[in-house]
């Protein structure tokens, strides 16, 4: 390492941390050069700036520190800048996990992508591939292993809540996080919330988790997220969220008629065909917060269409009080949620 000469802030070793705390706090640490003592004192880097006039400052040489190139610059360097902006737009990690689209031009260097990926990004221990899109009534992804360890477990910390899952034998996409939050942030003391299409349980384990007095249910047809869901609602210890193994049609038939006060519903391929379901399960008064793929154009009103209709059905007076886009999916289609009031 090459040492390089520059100003430090010399104080007695007893006091070094404090020190560092203060100028850490000023913005003044210099991060290029190391913090060395020579038993006595101790020397941290500093930047120029406002407050340094507070410290003892010296000249003195000190060590450089090696900057570790990120997964981008690397990525940029081997491929150019266009083909990384192929990969980096396009890639999610999952606790320990990063799942990257190869895009056509990269697909003979995949394994070289993956590599620089583990090199680049100190989190991540496997790279897996997208194989193909989203698969079955379960909407899991084939996947292809790229680099790292061998494994497609993974646990994955989100609002404050841990989540085990296999990302090859579950549906899970860290891209809601945000809507996760917002619906938290809805939720009222002492609800019943109904989480349609559960999965490993996300939704209902972060609203669960941010609201004790609330009983939250998950229903969830794929027996693997079912096994996850279990085991995180242990490994968070939470005792007001439940997950039912099923259809949601029949769960709700069974259990949950006029239970909810407010239900989930995100299955953004089909949710439609489950708003008859949401209805018999609505009490007066319930929100719902439906997510739905839809064509940019004239996409939204074509689905609170569908759901004016299926209110009509069930004899049920909907109020329409929030909609978003969620997020972009391809060039023609978008991912929106309706939240919707049903009296
Ligand atoms: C888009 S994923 C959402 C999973 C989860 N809510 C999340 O955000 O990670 C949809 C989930 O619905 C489940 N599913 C599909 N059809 C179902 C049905 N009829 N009843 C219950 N769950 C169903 C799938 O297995 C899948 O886990």
């Amino acid at each position: 390492m090459v040492k390089a000469r520059g100003r430090a802030a010399r104080v007695k070793k007893s006091d070094g941390q404090k020190t560092k705390n203060k100028l850490k706090e000023l913005g003044l640490i210099d991060e290029v050069r190391m913090i060395e003592s020579d038993g006595k004192y101790v020397y941290i880097p500093v930047l120029e700036g406002k407050g340094l006039g507070k410290f003892e400052i010296v000249e003195i040489e000190l060590e450089g520190r090696e900057k570790r190139k990120g997964f981008r610059e690397l990525l940029a360097e081997r491929f150019g800048e266009e083909n990384a902006k192929g990969v980096l737009s396009s890639y999610d990690v999952v606790g320990d996990i990063a799942i990257v689209q190869i895009p056509k031009e990269l697909e003979a260097h995949e394994e070289e992508v993956g590599k620089l990926l583990l090199k680049g990004d100190n989190k991540v221990k496997v790279v897996l591939k997208k194989a193909g899109g989203r698969e079955g009534e379960f909407r899991v992804t084939r996947l292809k292993h790229l680099a790292g360890e061998g494994r497609t477990e993974t646990e994955y910390v989100e609002n404050g809540v841990r989540m085990k899952l296999d990302v090859s034998k579950v549906y899970f996409s860290p891209r809601l996080s945000h809507e996760r939050k917002r619906i938290m942030g809805e939720v009222r003391d002492g609800e019943n919330v109904l989480v349609l299409f559960a999965g490993v349980g996300p939704f209902a384990l972060e609203i669960g988790k941010a609201h004790p007095s609330a009983k939250v249910v998950g229903v969830e047809l794929n027996p693997e997220a079912v096994a996850y869901f279990k085991e995180n609602i242990k490994l968070n210890k939470l005792e007001n969220v439940s997950v039912e193994l099923g259809d949601a049609k029949e769960a709700v038939k069974e259990k949950f008629v006029s239970w909810a006060n407010r239900i989930v519903m995100p299955l953004p391929m089909g949710a439609e065909e489950f708003l008859d379901t949401a209805f018999l399960a609505a009490k007066p008064g319930c929100v719902v917060h439906f997510y739905r793929m839809v064509e940019r154009v004239g996409g939204q009103k074509r689905a609170n269409e569908k759901i004016g209709q299926a209110a009509k059905r069930a004899g049920r007076e909907v109020e329409f009080i929030f909609e978003k886009e969620v997020r972009p999916y391809s060039a023609s289609t978008v991912q929106i949620v309706l939240d919707f009031r049903v009296n």
